[in-house]
């Protein structure tokens, strides 16, 4: 082979969140430095497991080589370098051409590469950088789980002002925390999805809002998880917050008012499903659309946004809300409310206008996954085959933590 199709990070794009590293399963194939992340080509093996989770895209690049890029030389640049046009390489460009494209093929095969859905509105990412983040001020942070319950999860909402910071829903931000760790770097940005819809979460201002739980410190040491969740939970109104985004290219709303929406969620994981049936609710009941929620929680009193989801109608949303700690012997998951409604996504499935979203718990991707294969198996559906078309179709969208 005289060439190789190169993996490659934008360092322009990227937030430096290190994600990709950390859902690369093979020692050493990104690593990083205080500059750049990086992809070392003698070791990546194309899994695209690193794709999909990417909030920014900076990660989904490509170039055609003779030698691969170093890690020296990507560690030293500020963009990328230009593609190299076909026409300028040795040999017949239409075989290269080719060729390059099955390597592509081959990597892409089952690798998580899931396009947005075909209708949603075209999305804008990246505005604003930790260089340069947009400065939000806080108008409003509720608690939206009842008190003196464990879970403390807050509402809250960002204005921006005259700063231009348009979302679609089911797009992320980042939140910069104030100071500095203990290496005197400043802390890394924590994403968060937004659960308002694109026309804000008062209508036509220029504000949204957040879903946030607080995670007590020491709970994950290492990772020094909790430290932006408390910052965020404990903002007052007023206050001033350093914002990165607007993320994400794929898991989006579609447009289509015949879509249907399936929702899977747990605990704040429901953020962007809140947006989605939030833009409906506005928009009133104008298609042939459902829009379906299965919400997973320990409690009623500990499932987000539990008193708004009872005033909607059944007509706009059909909601299956599960409880995990209400009892004794009667612990419940999502994946198992989904079996209960086996008919009824058996037909969805089926349909084209379907399309299914998971947001939540790491735990819930395998779980829900089982739950669909059981539910063709009853109904002599093939969910490998299914599960392959939605993907390829930006009908079927993960994100878990
Ligand atoms: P559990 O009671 O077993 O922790 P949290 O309140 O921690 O954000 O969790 C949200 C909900 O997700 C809880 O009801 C929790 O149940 C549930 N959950 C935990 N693990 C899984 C899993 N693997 N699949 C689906 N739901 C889960």
């Amino acid at each position: 082979m005289v060439f190789m199709r190169q993996h490659l990070i934008d360092p322009e794009v990227c937030i430096r969140c290190n994600t990709c590293e950390e859902n690369c399963p093979i020692e050493g194939a990104i690593e990083h430095n205080d500059d750049n992340y990086v992809v070392n080509a003698a070791l990546c093996e194309y899994c695209m497991n690193c794709i999909a989770p990417c909030p920014t895209g900076a990660i989904n690049n490509w170039r055609n080589v003779r030698q691969p890029y170093s890690l020296e030389q990507q560690y030293l640049w500020d963009e990328l370098p230009a593609s190299i046009e076909w026409a300028d390489t040795e040999g017949t460009t239409e075989a290269l051409e080719e060729e390059a494209n099955q390597i592509l093929d081959v990597a892409h095969q089952g690798s998580g590469v899931v396009p947005a859905p075909a209708t949603a509105a075209r999305p804008q990412i990246n505005l604003w950088s930790q260089g340069s983040p947009a400065k939000a001020i806080v108008a409003g942070n509720y608690r939206i789980t009842e008190a003196g319950t464990e879970s403390d999860v807050r509402h809250i909402i960002l204005d921006f002002g005259s700063q231009s910071f348009p979302v679609l829903e089911g797009q992320s931000l980042g939140v910069i925390p104030p100071g500095v760790d203990d290496n005197g770097k400043p802390h890394a940005v924590r994403l968060y999805s937004i659960s308002s819809p694109r026309d804000g979460e008062r209508p036509n201002y220029n504000n949204l809002s957040l879903t946030v739980k607080r995670i007590a410190y020491g709970e994950h040491d290492e990772t020094k998880k909790g430290l932006a969740s408390n910052y965020m939970c404990d903002l007052q109104k007023g206050d001033e917050v350093e914002i990165t985004g607007p993320f994400g290219s794929t898991f989006l709303m579609p447009n289509d008012a015949a879509a249907h929406i399936v929702m899977l969620c747990t605990g704040t994981g429901v953020a962007p499903f809140r947006a989605m049936t939030e833009r409906r609710r506005r928009m009133g009941i104008v298609g042939s659309g459902k829009t379906m929620l299965f919400f997973g929680a320990r409690s009623a009193s500990e499932l987000p946004y539990f008193g708004p989801l009872q005033k909607l109608s059944g007509e706009l949303l059909d909601q299956e809300l599960v409880y995990s700690r209400v009892g004794a012997g009667t612990k419940e998951y999502v994946q198992d409310r989904m079996l209960k409604r086996a008919s009824d996504l058996a037909e969805l499935l089926e349909d084209e206008d379907s399309h299914f979203f998971v947001c939540g718990l790491k735990g819930m991707e395998t779980g829900v996954e089982n739950s669909f294969k059981q539910i063709c198996l009853e109904h002599n559906m093939d969910w490998d085959k299914i599960r392959t078309t939605l993907l390829a179709e930006g009908r079927y969208h993960i994100e878990t933590y």
